[in-house]
Formats: C-alpha cells, sequence, structure tokens
C-alpha cells in the first residue's frame, strides 16, 4: 500500500526542514516554502487564498502539518498586518482547505499565547498573549478550535538544535557566537520548558498520524531559564562557560514584549504520546552528536 499522503508548509524554515527529513519514512511528502527553496520543496505564497485551495484539492493530503509562521516576534510587532496576514488568515486558509478534502490540519502554535505571569500552564489555562505573533497564534488556535474537524493545535515551547536547512534559533545564535569566542548574554529570570527541534518533529509526526485531537503541549521535559541552558550547552558542546553574562530581562527593551515564565506542563502529552520527552541534556547530548544529513 502506497504510504500516505503528507503537505508540511514551512518546510524550509527551521521546523520545518527536521520535519522534512524525518517525514520521509513513512510518507509521500510534498513540502512547501515561500521565499527560500530547497531542492525538491514547491514554492506557495500561503497568502494566495485561490492558490492554496487548488493546491490543497489538486493534492488531496491525508494530513496538513502546518508549520509556516511569521515567527520572529519583533517583526510581528512592527508590522502586525503581515503577521496576521500568515499567522491567522492563511491558517484559515489551509483549515478550510482541510476540511474540503477531509484533511487532518496539525497546527503549530506557540507557548506565546500566554503571559507568563503563571508558568507551567495546562492545555486547559486561558490564553492571554502579550505580544502580537501571540494574538495572532491565540486567535488561529480559536478558529480551529471552533471547527467541527478533528485537528490539533500543537503549541511549541521554545525550540533549540541546529537547522537541517534554513531558518535560525536562539540556540544557533548562542552557538555562534560562543564560537567565535564571544560574550553571549542570557536571562537568568525568563522561563521556558525548550524542546529539542528533532524531537519536537518526532512529537509533531506522532500527531500526524495518531487519532489524537485538540490542544497539546509539544515542549522538553524540563523547566528552565535561559542562563541555565547555556550553562549545559558549554558543558556539553565544550564551549567556555566564562562566556556566558547572566542578566535580566528587566535590563533589556524589546519590542515585542517577552512573558516571562511560559513553560508548558506536560503531564497531558506524556499520556498521549509515545515519543519521549527529553530534557536539557538529553536533547542538547544528541543535538552535539548529530548527522544533520537532510535524508
Ligand atoms: N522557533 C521557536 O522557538 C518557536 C517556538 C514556538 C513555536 N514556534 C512555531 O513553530 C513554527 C516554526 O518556527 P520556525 O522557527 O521553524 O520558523 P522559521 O524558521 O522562521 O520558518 C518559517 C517558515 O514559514 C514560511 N513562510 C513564511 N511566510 C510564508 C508565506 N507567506 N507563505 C508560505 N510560507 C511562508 C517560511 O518560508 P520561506 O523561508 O521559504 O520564505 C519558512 O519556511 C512556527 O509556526 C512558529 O510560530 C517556533
Amino acid at each position: 500500500m502506497a504510504a500516505p499522503k503528507l503537505l508540511i508548509t514551512g518546510a524550509s524554515g527551521f521546523l520545518g526542514g527536521a520535519l522534512y527529513a524525518q517525514a520521509q519514512e513513512d510518507w509521500r511528502v510534498t513540502a512547501l516554502c515561500n521565499t527560500t527553496c530547497f531542492p525538491g520543496m514547491v514554492a506557495l505564497d500561503l497568502s494566495q487564498h485561490d492558490a492554496v485551495h487548488a493546491f490543497v484539492r489538486r493534492l488531496r493530503p491525508r494530513v496538513i502539518l502546518h508549520v509556516a509562521a511569521h515567527a520572529n516576534l519583533d517583526a510581528c510587532e512592527k508590522n502586525p498586518q503581515q503577521a496576521e496576514q500568515i499567522n491567522l488568515t492563511a491558517t484559515a486558509t489551509l483549515l478550510e482547505a482541510a476540511d474540503a478534502v477531509q484533511a487532518r490540519l496539525v497546527f503549530v502554535s506557540s507557548d506565546m499565547v500566554f503571559d507568563g505571569r503563571r508558568g507551567m500552564y495546562r492545555v486547559s489555562d486561558a490564553v492571554s498573549p502579550l505580544s502580537v505573533y501571540g494574538r495572532t497564534k491565540a486567535a488561529a488556535e480559536a478558529l480551529i478550535q471552533a471547527s467541527p474537524g478533528a485537528h490539533v493545535i500543537a503549541r511549541a515551547a521554545l525550540i533549540y538544535g541546529r537547522p537541517r536547512l534554513g531558518g535560525g534559533s536562539f540556540s544557533g545564535w548562542l552557538e555562534s557566537r560562543l564560537r567565535e569566542r564571544q560574550a553571549a548574554t542570557l536571562y537568568t529570570d525568563q522561563f521556558r520548558t525548550p524542546v529539542w527541534v528533532e524531537n519536537l518533529a518526532g512529537q509533531l509526526l506522532e500527531l500526524a498520524h495518531n487519532d489524537f485531537s485538540g490542544i497539546i503541549h509539544c515542549a522538553g521535559a524540563e523547566r528552565a531559564d535561559r542562563f541555565r541552558f547555556g550553562q549545559i550547552l558549554c558543558r556539553l558542546a565544550g564551549y567556555s562557560e566564562q562566556l556566558l553574562v547572566p542578566v535580566s530581562m528587566h535590563d533589556h527593551e524589546t519590542a515585542a514584549p517577552r512573558p516571562a515564565d511560559v513553560s508548558l506542563d506536560t503531564v497531558h502529552t506524556r499520556q498521549s504520546l509515545k515519543t519521549p520527552l527529553l530534557d536539557i541534556e538529553e536533547g542538547l547530548t544528541r543535538m552535539v552528536s548529530q548527522d544533520l544529513k537532510v535524508f
């Protein structure tokens, strides 16, 4: 029997590259890009409503893994219209297109839907985003929740890792500074449940296969501040810890407000998925010894 069809949006980005590589084994993958296309990918601007509908109608995928987004918080804050166009309107288009061909939509949302005042958020907690980015993600979640289809809202935590194709990450910025022996300022009062990109891709691909529907938190197994993350990275990858400079997030101004603690509770995830959630030490150990081939 032929493998089922999977459509991945945002395959040219950081998370999309890991999904594209891992999905090849079990799926017939169609990978979408927009401005930065890699071999084998199809360029499709998701803001083009009719073109998206026509494409999905022609392909008839079993699952759409919707990863594409404007994911830069400060850029979204400065250009809310553009953020809304991709993070919300394009998600609405894909939702309609998925329903039209009875495909399952797995939408990648974000921990930024929470305000960060409390931390260890459960899937049942009310959202209260602080930024334009968070608001567009929360609005897209609401649309999907209101739809009758058996879709998935996968809230991803802060993602770290080395890119297979395009895109970048917080840990990529940190590693490039440490490699160049430059100091790196890291917040001691900003808490996340960081997830290794390859582990997150595994969680999302399991969600593409299984019959889960609703909201799920896709995160690492451990809550930590960014400085502690940096310390573990230095120890495991052999960088000098002397280069890490502990600072407070309140000493830095950013265009988009940053929540202090958007760590995610994953009790529900462990009950729903077989993919093990990794703590930072396990994730970074695997990252450091990773073979970065795409296929
Ligand atoms: N990075 C994190 O720490 C983090 C944390 C939580 C949640 N998330 C979510 O995880 C997902 C992936 O994040 P990422 O860091 O991998 O993002 P990324 O590297 O910035 O990739 C974004 C992707 O979206 C595509 N895209 C943007 N505008 C598009 C358009 N108009 N039409 C079609 N495609 C378009 C880009 O295509 P081109 O490059 O080809 O233009 C790229 O493939 C996003 O939904 C993000 O909100 C990320």
